[in-house]
């Protein structure tokens, strides 16, 4: 049997595309293997957004040619693929396959041809493309991504997404409650469900907030996520949802990227700082112990000292569990390349340190608050250092328990929070016959 190795770079829907390819591969008698240096066809699904990302995956890429076997096909699918499409194919003599977002359905055939001499690239964008008959090979029983819609039709200037993903689609609701009771019937009990702005669902008869309604209603279903929404398709209707959904989470990833209106409006964002403050006060109402992170850039095109203190003051108005923070990273093709006043590097690496140092601040003052709180814990793991089970809240913060036995990997389990390092905590499972207070 021939055997495919995966590496996976970038977001969650890159992780389940991965588990996509091997379905597809899988059904064609592949089988998926750890090592490198035994793989018949070695994959690296990418990521394009941020330079950085695909730096990486070129410096991989040297690496990965010395592992292989001399007859091993190499292919780089994902983003990275996508926007540089046969391109690659010149720059890095290594790669005989370039497969973008939509093409996944043809690798086995790409793959024949690249074993018959060629070296083949497929970035064509198939609108109706949804994997559906493919059944995605997992590796976890416990927590299962499920993507509902794919691409993306928002324009803001900074990101290639568009054009790495294609126009935006949704997949038909009863699809997506299928495959989550099938998860369901083989001991899945969370789901994330994954879009670039996945509460914009809308598969033409429904929307997100009865997608969430109705795969809350899944039979064994205990956890519900999803990522990323954009922030002002939170409808009314949304927010009713989440907060009559039992299943859903207290734990909401809301990319804002700046606090500035001025650089939103550069940004072409939908929403100004006002705005975004006022979803954030509506899901505070409706979900009072939601959990809020989100994603910032620093050194946007025009982005001013004072612009970066609303960033600032916003971290702090909004009072953040966490935030992911980047350096603007130019993307050829985006409109943002064509703005003027481009921060120099400099300052833009001197804003993202006193942005991490607000964000940590902000984090440690919240978790060290809910120190001596008791919530419920999914046991994801053993944690990889030390004697400790690792836990995930509804909130999303992750937990160290102490002493617990690995029958309890997959399990929910009522827990203290003893302790924290700013980020994360220590954890002691609540014995029986203790008193329950769980918050969150
Ligand atoms: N430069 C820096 N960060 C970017 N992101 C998207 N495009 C860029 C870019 N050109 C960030 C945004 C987005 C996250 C996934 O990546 O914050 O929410």
């Amino acid at each position: 049997m021939p055997r495919i190795y995966i590496e996976t770079y970038g977001c969650q829907m890159n992780v389940s595309d991965s588990e996509l390819i091997l379905g597809v591969l899988g059904r064609n008698g592949y089988t998926p293997t750890d090592d490198p240096s035994v793989a018949d066809v070695i994959l690296v699904n990418t990521c394009a957004v941020r330079d950085h990302a695909e730096q990486k995956v070129l410096s991989r890429m040297g690496e990965l040619k010395r592992f292989k076997q001399p007859t091993a096909v190499l292919g780089v699918v994902g983003c990275m693929a996508q926007r540089l499409g046969p391109r690659l194919l010149e720059r890095v003599p290594q790669v005989d396959l370039v497969v973008g977002p939509d093409g996944y359905r043809g690798l086995p055939e790409l793959i024949a041809r690249v074993r018959g001499g060629e070296r083949a690239a497929d970035v064509e964008f198939r609108r109706w493309e949804h994997y559906e008959d493919v059944p995605p090979v997992r590796n976890t029983p416990i927590s299962a991504f499920v993507t509902v819609q794919r691409g993306c039709d928002y324009r803001c200037t900074f990101c290639i997404v568009p054009m790495t993903r294609g126009p935006e689609r949704s997949r038909m609701l009863d699809d997506v409650v299928r495959e989550v009771t099938d998860l369901a019937h083989s001991g899945t009990t969370e789901v994330t469900l994954l879009g670039q702005t996945v509460n914009s669902y809308d598969d033409g008869a429904h929307d997100f907030a009865d997608l969430l309604r109705a795969v809350g209603a899944v039979a064994g279903l205990r956890r519900l996520r999803f990522t990323s929404p954009y922030p002002t398709d939170f409808s009314e209707r949304v927010i009713t949802a989440m907060a009559e959904t039992a299943a859903v989470c207290e734990h909401v990833h809301l990319p804002v990227q700046s606090g500035s209106s001025r650089v939103l409006k550069r940004m072409l964002r939908r929403y100004d700082r006002a705005r975004y403050l006022e979803v954030v006060a509506s899901l505070r109402r409706a979900i009072p112990a939601i959990a809020l992170t989100t994603d910032i850039i620093v050194g946007f095109p025009g982005e001013t000292e004072a612009d970066f203190q609303e960033t600032l003051s916003l971290v702090d108005a909004v009072a953040f569990d966490d935030a992911y923070t980047f350096k603007y990273s130019p993307r050829e093709g985006t409109p943002a390349t064509r703005l003027k006043d481009a921060v120099p590097d400099d300052v833009a690496g001197e804003r993202l340190e006193r942005l991490v140092a607000a964000v940590r601040a902000v984090a440690r003052r919240k978790n060290v608050a809910l120190v001596g709180s008791t919530h419920e814990v999914l046991v994801e793991g053993r944690a990889k250092r030390g004697d400790f089970l690792q836990g995930r809240t509804r909130t999303n913060k992750v937990a160290l328990i102490g002493g617990g036995p690995d029958a309890w990997i997959g399990q929910y389990r009522d827990v203290r929070l003893t302790g924290t390092t700013g980020s994360t905590f220590t954890a002691v499972p609540l014995g029986r016959g203790q008193e329950l207070a769980v918050v969150g």
